[in-house]
């Protein structure tokens, strides 16, 4: 364990919170989890346990990583003696300005508060607390507990012992976290995944290609090199002369529009979200979203098994 972070806090025990409240217990700490209700509290722990089950954790393992999670609405409890807080609460700028404003007043001075937001500064958290120094953004995947990176963007007031503090704490649980030189909206990763967000929904609006078909490419080609080699990695072994050649006919002619896809527009506006209602680009029955899941689960920890 770290030596100066004891108490783990995690604020939002949604998808993201529970996976990292897990991933903190599991390595021993204490966490506190806090939500809005005792209901999305209780489909958290249930969550907890099920992704403990599926990883092959036996039953007593279970019950002791589960009960060192205290989880409770009342968030002065949550964050008493919390000596580093994880804020995974809605990605609302003003929801999560208020959360911050509270676990400001809330915690000891020494504490350390980090956003799992996707897509915020730190620098506009930061400035509603009176600690800028101790806050910072450490933006984790999903799931947190299967996948190692952690983008860690600083503010220019977050201190160097922070970023210290939180990188030694997060290697010795596991993770493996990069530092950006200075914060940007969308950090390095979905800043990517946005590039490949737009020109994958222009090749199904311009009618080039069926999802099914992009999704296909991509799993059995550029998926599988990306799980093991850097884009810079692969751009050099196949060489930067054949990349510019490539670059100089395919950069004037790919997606550049700074406006939303059509599609996601419409598809968001009926409601059609993907997974969690059923529809999304693609249509989901229970028994395929859980196939999706496990698929991703067991794939991610074989990749794990290779790269420990
Ligand atoms: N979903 C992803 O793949 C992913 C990946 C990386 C980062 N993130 C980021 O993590 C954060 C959480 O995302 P998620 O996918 O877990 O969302 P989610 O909707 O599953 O969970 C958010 C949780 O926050 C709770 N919440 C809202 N306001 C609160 C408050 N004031 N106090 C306490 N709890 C509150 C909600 O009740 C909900 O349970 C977001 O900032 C998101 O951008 C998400």
């Amino acid at each position: 364990m770290g030596e100066t972070i004891k108490k783990i806090a995690v604020i939002g025990a949604g998808l993201m919170g529970h996976g990292i409240a897990q991933e903190f217990s599991t390595a021993g700490y204490e966490v506190a989890l806090n939500d809005v209700s005792n209901q999305r509290l209780g489909l958290a722990l249930g969550h907890v346990r099920e992704n403990l089950c599926n990883l092959g954790f036996a039953k007593e393992d279970v019950n002791r990583i589960a009960a060192r999670i205290q989880a409770s609405t009342d968030l002065p409890s949550v964050l008493l003696d919390a000596d580093f807080v994880v804020e995974a609460v809605s990605e609302d700028i003003e929801v999560k300005r208020t959360v911050f404003t509270k676990i400001d007043q809330l915690i000891p001075p020494h504490s350390i508060i980090a956003s799992n937001t996707s897509s915020f500064m730190p620098s506009h958290l930061a400035s509603v607390t009176g600690r800028p120094g101790r806050v910072l953004v450490a933006h984790y995947f999903n799931p947190p507990y299967l996948v190692p990176l952690v983008e860690i963007v600083r503010s220019s007031d977050t201190t160097d012992e922070t970023i210290t503090e939180v990188t030694t704490l997060l290697k010795s649980i596991g993770k493996y976290p990069v530092v950006l030189k200075r914060e940007v909206p969308g950090f390095i990763a979905n800043r990517l995944q946005a590039a490949l967000l737009r020109e994958c929904f222009a090749l199904v609006e311009d009618g080039v290609a069926e999802p099914q078909d992009i999704d296909d490419v991509m799993t059995h080609s550029l998926g599988r090199r990306l799980a093991v080699a850097g884009p810079f990695e692969i751009f050099d072994a196949a060489g930067l002369d054949v990349w510019k050649a490539i670059a100089g006919e395919l950069m004037p002619v790919i997606e550049s529009s700074p406006d939303l896809p059509a599609l996601l527009t419409d598809l968001t506006r009926r409601g059609e979200f993907g997974l969690k209602t059923g529809k999304g680009v693609h249509t989901w029955s229970s028994q395929e979203s859980e196939d999706l899941r496990n698929r991703l689960t067991s794939a991610l920890t074989e990749i794990q098994r290779w790269t420990e």
